[in-house]
Order: structure tokens, then C-alpha cells, then sequence
């Protein structure tokens, strides 16, 4: 079943997950619109999107900052035309911190990119979607959500709420023809993932020591979450919104 051709947000599009995410959603037909706070990473997601025949513009949009996003959206409608997907998958804070150490400042950070941020995406963009009464948006938010994990009370929190989010616009928007899902993707092999290898937070063995106590036996790849997201953005999954669905080679069941 061939996909109309629609236009498509990805926050924090210019790296791991976003940009394998604008790349796959790219592929598949869409127009894309990489928002991240590297502008010049932005720019060069989109020119490598469009040098593979695909279409895309690159923007620095920090999804904290209000204003910007709906500055970046209205922009997405005079560049590419009205936005009909939303991939809300800026994140940032997953640095282990003894809570009773955790600053306040970091915590109010980690909460305004990785829960407001998507809030405001969210505002923005779903006046598009009701007009057009059609829309998906796919929170990426976190499989350290499924049962906690120490030392990062500020990330888990956030993306626990992000789920939270998931669940409450997927039932209020439901009846407009908008789904909304999460994927809360598990081990990764991106650059947050490497730098938090790099702080030696996967203990003395490293990577490969996390592979082994995973079930497929490998790290995830980020197409591994860009091929979930393509098919929650499809027609064809009109039926499955307020999900989660976890992309974790099976570490979490
Ligand atoms: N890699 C993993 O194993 C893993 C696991 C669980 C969840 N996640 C989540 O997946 C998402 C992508 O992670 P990744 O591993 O690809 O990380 P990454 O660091 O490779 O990419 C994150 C991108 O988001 C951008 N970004 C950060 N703050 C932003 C802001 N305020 N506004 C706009 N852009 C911003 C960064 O510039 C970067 O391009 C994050 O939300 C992360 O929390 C990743």
C-alpha cells in the first residue's frame, strides 16, 4: 500500500535515533523538517536527505524555548506545507547523579527539554493536525521508564511523563483521526549512548559486556526505532494509538 506523501517534524533530528528517524521517514516519501539545537548538524541532516533524492530542511529549534518552536513551525508550513507528523524525540539528561546530589537547575533542565519540549511541539503542531483531521505523533521516550533505574530519577522522570502525555493526547485526540504512540527504545548504539559508555556507567565491561545481557545479542541499531516509528506513521496503523512500544532486543518484557 503505497503512503501519501506527507510533511513530518523530527526534534532532535540530526543525530542516533532523530536521524535515522528523518532519514527512514524521508525514504518512505515524506517531507522532513529536522529540528535540533546544533544548527549546523540541522543543516546537514537535511542536505544529506536531500542529496540521497529525498525532501528536507534542517532548522535550529530548541524545543524548550516557546517561542522557537512555533517560529519553527510556522516555517515548516511555508517551506514544506502543513506539518502531519511529529516525532518528539529531543532528549537530553541520562547522566547518572546521586539523587541528594542532583541540582535543582539540572532537574528543572532535563523536565523543560525532554517533557515541556514536547509539550510545546505538541501545541504547535496539533492545530495542523486537526485541520487536516489526520495526524501521528511518536514520543520517543525511554525503556528505563518500564521499572526505574537508579541514579536517574531527573531522565526517568521525564520520560515517564512523556508517556504519560502519550496515553492523554492519544485518547483526547483519537476521535480527530490523530494517533499518538511512544517508543521507549533500550540500548541504542547512538552518541548519548556512547558517551554514557564512556563515563563507565555500563560498568567494567562496557558495551560489550550490556550486549551479552541482552536477549538478541546485540546492541539496537537506530534504524531498529526509525522502522517502529515509520510504521506507527503509516495509514495502515490507524488502530493503535496511547501504546507503548518497546525497541529493546528484549531486555525489557
Ligand atoms: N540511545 C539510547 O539507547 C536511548 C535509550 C532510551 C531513550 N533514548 C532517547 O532517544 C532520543 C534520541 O537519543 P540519541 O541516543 O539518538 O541521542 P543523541 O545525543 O545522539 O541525539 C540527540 C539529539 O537531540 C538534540 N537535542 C538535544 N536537546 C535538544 C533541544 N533542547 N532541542 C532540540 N534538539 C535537542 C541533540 O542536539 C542531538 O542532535 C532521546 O530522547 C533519548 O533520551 C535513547
Amino acid at each position: 500500500m503505497s503512503e501519501p506523501s506527507r510533511v513530518a517534524i523530527v526534534t532532535g533530528g540530526a543525530s542516533g535515533i532523530g536521524l535515522a528517524i528523518s532519514r527512514r521517514l524521508a525514504a518512505d516519501g515524506h517531507a522532513v523538517a529536522v529540528f535540533d539545537l546544533d544548527a549546523r548538524a540541522a543543516e546537514e541532516a537535511a542536505a544529506s536527505i536531500t542529496e540521497a533524492g529525498g525532501r528536507a530542511v534542517g532548522m535550529p529549534v530548541d524545543v524548550a524555548d516557546r517561542e522557537g518552536v512555533f517560529a519553527g513551525v510556522a516555517a515548516v508550513g511555508d517551506h514544506l506545507g502543513r506539518p502531519a507528523i511529529l516525532v518528539n524525540n529531543a532528549g537530553t539528561g541520562a547522566k547518572m547523579t546521586r539523587f541528594l546530589k542532583l541540582a535543582p537547575e539540572v532537574w528543572d533542565q532535563v523536565i523543560r527539554v525532554n517533557l515541556t519540549g514536547a509539550f510545546n511541539c505538541c501545541q504547535a503542531v496539533l492545530p495542523h493536525m486537526l485541520e487536516a483531521g489526520w495526524g501521528r505523533i511518536v514520543n520517543i521516550s525511554s525503556s528505563s521508564t518500564h521499572g526505574g533505574q537508579p541514579l536517574l530519577s531527573q531522565y526517568v522522570s521525564s520520560k515517564s511523563g512523556l508517556n504519560g502525555l502519550t496515553k492523554s493526547l492519544a485518547l483526547e485526540f483519537a476521535p480527530k483521526g490523530i494517533t499518538v504512540n511512544a517508543i521507549p527504545p533500550g540500548f541504542i548504539d547512538t552518541p548519548m549512548l556512547r558517551a554514557s559508555a564512556e563515563r563507565g556507567e555500563f560498568g567494567p565491561g562496557g558495551i560489550e559486556d550490556a550486549i551479552t545481557r541482552t536477549p538478541v545479542q546485540r546492541a539496537g541499531q537506530p534504524e531498529d526505532i526509525a522502522a517502529a516509528c515509520s510504521f506507527l506513521c503509516r495509514e495502515e496503523a490507524s488502530y493503535i494509538t496511547g501504546q507503548l512500544i518497546g525497541v529493546n532486543g528484549g531486555r525489557n518484557t
